[in-house]
């Protein structure tokens, strides 16, 4: 198994959720860390908890959009430049819209296909040609199990999803022969405000996946030996 201390993470979406969770496991693990999010006080706590849990890390912030290129450009080049590389690239902010095709507004339509799909596309634009360049890398591309069949009323989460999941498989043939690995993750429900607020976790929050096991996932992927990755996964819970 690969040690993972001292290596460099960016991490988007890493403000709550599924990012802060794999945020905290890869600052245990000594990676020092670049956070994105658009909310700055929620990076700036887990930043705090991050230095808690591991004295000895970096940990940069940076309040960026990342469905806007613009922001995503400038941020991805700041926080490689304080870190100095990046060796593991964690493609996780994402947003969720529920409703019929007809009743969702076609705004929040393309605002969620702009986040979850565009937004993970300018994501690895921007830092896959410094793992190209290194010839190493990891990228943790986080898609869902509702990209894998479609469902009422979650076109639009359901459809960005399913182009990630193609996007990063073909990523994940780009960056093969570079010793770049790239994996698909497809959760099924966690425990985050995202599912909460929607009411998917029913009433039973510490029935479904936590944030912790899918940080958890992420580092043993990371630390398997480098000529091995998981290409594809689909975390469930035990709890229907
Ligand atoms: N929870 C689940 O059951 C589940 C299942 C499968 C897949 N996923 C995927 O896992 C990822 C994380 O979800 P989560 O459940 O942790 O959601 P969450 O609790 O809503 O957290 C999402 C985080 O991403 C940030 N974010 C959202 N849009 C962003 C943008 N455009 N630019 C930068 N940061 C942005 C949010 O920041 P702000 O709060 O400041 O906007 C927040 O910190 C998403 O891609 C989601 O689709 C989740």
């Amino acid at each position: 198994m690969q040690t993972l201390t001292g290596k460099t993470a960016l991490i988007t979406g890493a403000g709550k959720g599924l990012g802060k969770a794999v945020a905290l496991a890869l600052a245990a693990e000594g990676l020092h860390l670049g956070l994105i999010g658009r909310t700055q006080k929620d990076l700036e706590e887990v930043a705090r908890q991050a230095k808690k849990a591991n004295a000895g890390i970096e940990v940069h912030i940076k309040v960026a959009d990342t469905g806007i290129y613009a922001q995503v450009k400038e941020a991805v080049s700041e926080l490689v430049g304080l870190l100095g590389s990046v060796d593991v690239l964690i493609n996780n902010a994402g947003i969720l819209k529920v409703g019929s095709i007809v009743e969702l507004p076609v705004e929040e339509w393309q605002q969620v296909i702009q986040v979850n799909l565009l937004g993970a596309y300018y994501v690895i634009h921007e830092v896959f040609p410094h793992m190209l360049a290194q010839k190493k890398g990891d990228v943790i591309n986080v898609a869902s199990t509702a990209g894998l069949k479609g469902a009422a009323n979650m076109s639009a989460y359901g459809a960005s999803k399913a182009a990630l999941i193609n996007l990063s498989e073909s990523l994940m043939y780009e960056g093969r022969k570079s010793n770049i690995r790239v994996t698909t993750l497809n959760p099924s429900t966690v425990a985050t405000d995202m599912t909460v607020n929607a009411k998917f976790t029913d009433g039973n929050v510490e029935k479904v996946l936590q944030p912790e096991d899918l940080a958890q996932l992420v580092v043993y992927q990371l630390k398997l030996p480098q000529r091995a990755f998981v290409k594809e996964v689909g975390l469930w819970s035990t709890n229907p």
